[in-house]
């Protein structure tokens, strides 16, 4: 029997909360396989749903968190061919990844080919997925469109600006002074905090909430679309947001919003968010993304992982290597 090591968020709190337990590793149901993970994401959604503060539906501890993982596979399920054993994978798992092992289904996982970089592989599911599905499915984004993205500096925030660039908008970023340059890398113009209304965007992105939200929406050109997804202000409150997003969408004045999440579509839509990640590994492949490795942790030492990636002076994915 094959052990593994997982991260258990025992109860809500700070990164104190975090313990690594040993047990038997699961066998794959039928349509699954398991990986060994090479490489687990650290996502902000991880340290709001340890802290008991994620907006959304959240698994109550104990629990293992992890969206999305790198790995090589070791079993497959009875309908699974025997072909994948031993392939090197990337996964969004949603949950589960911060582990030596996890099963998902066969049908999510995207093959590494043997020159990519797993590190940087392990930086694409969640961010970079969420970053095509908000422009591409949500806002249908057209070439020469300004989009205007908050948290600029942040995991999505430096995909979006990346994803956008492919997809051949111009990109504005807000963030902080200290970030403008680190927006200008991601071939984006920076903008500061506050100055958003001035932007006039065709698109904003915005995962902050509650006064930013509103400045979201002011900022919009006619025929301009807001797309929330977070919520991360202190001020701000998702049903009170969520119901404006709904009035402001049913005002006649040409301008849509609308809310959006990863984990309710990529259950509605595995093959869309499949195709995604793919298109995304084989982008990385040509050098055409640029997703950023903040720090790489020893899966055993979670508490430092959770630290640093709420370090706002570390930018990148943080990473836990079991
Ligand atoms: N709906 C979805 O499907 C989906 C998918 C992925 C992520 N998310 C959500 O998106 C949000 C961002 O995720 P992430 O991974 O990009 O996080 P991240 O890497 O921590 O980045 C967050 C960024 O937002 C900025 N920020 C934080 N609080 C702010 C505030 N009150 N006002 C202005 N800027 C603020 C941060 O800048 P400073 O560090 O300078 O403060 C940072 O640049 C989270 O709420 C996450 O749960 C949603």
């Amino acid at each position: 029997m094959t052990r593994r090591r997982r991260i258990v968020v025992t109860r809500t709190g700070g990164p104190e909360v975090l313990r690594v337990d040993t047990d038997d590793a699961p066998e794959p149901g039928p349509d699954h396989l398991r990986i060994r993970v090479t490489a687990a994401g650290i996502a902000r959604a991880d340290l709001l749903m340890r802290a008991g503060r994620y907006p959304g539906r959240a698994p109550a501890p104990p629990f293992t968190p992890g969206w999305d993982v790198t790995g090589v596979v070791d079993a497959v399920g009875s309908n699974v061919q025997a072909r994948w054993r031993g392939r090197r994978v990337v996964a969004l798992t949603l949950t589960g990844g911060h582990a030596s092992h996890v099963c998902a289904p066969a049908t999510s996982v995207v093959e590494l080919s043997d020159t990519l970089p797993e590190y940087a592989a392990a930086c694409l599911p969640l961010t970079h997925v969420t970053a095509h599905e908000l422009l591409h499915h949500v806002a249908r984004v057209r070439p020469g469109e300004r989009v205007l993205v908050h948290g600029a500096a942040g995991g999505v925030g430096t995909a979006l600006l990346d994803v956008g660039h492919l997809l051949g908008a111009e990109m504005y970023g807000v963030a902080a002074p200290r970030d403008h340059a680190l927006v200008e890398e991601h071939g984006a113009q920076p903008v500061e905090r506050g100055r958003e209304a001035f932007t006039q965007a065709d698109i904003v992105l915005d995962m902050i909430g509650g006064a930013t939200l509103r400045a979201s929406w002011r900022s919009l050109r006619p025929g301009g679309r807001l797309v929330s997804y977070g919520f991360l202000s202190t001020e701000a409150s998702p049903p009170r947001d969520l119901l404006r997003l709904r009035l402001w969408n049913a005002l006649p004045n040409g301008r849509r919003a609308a809310f959006y999440r990863l984990s309710t579509n990529a259950r509605r839509h595995p093959d869309r968010v499949r195709a995604t990640l793919e298109s995304l590994v084989e982008k990385l492949g040509e050098g055409r993304l640029h997703p950023r490795i903040g720090a790489c942790v020893p899966l055993d030492k979670p508490a430092e992982g959770h630290r640093l990636a709420d370090d706002p002076t570390i930018r990148g994915k943080v990473l836990l290597v079991p």
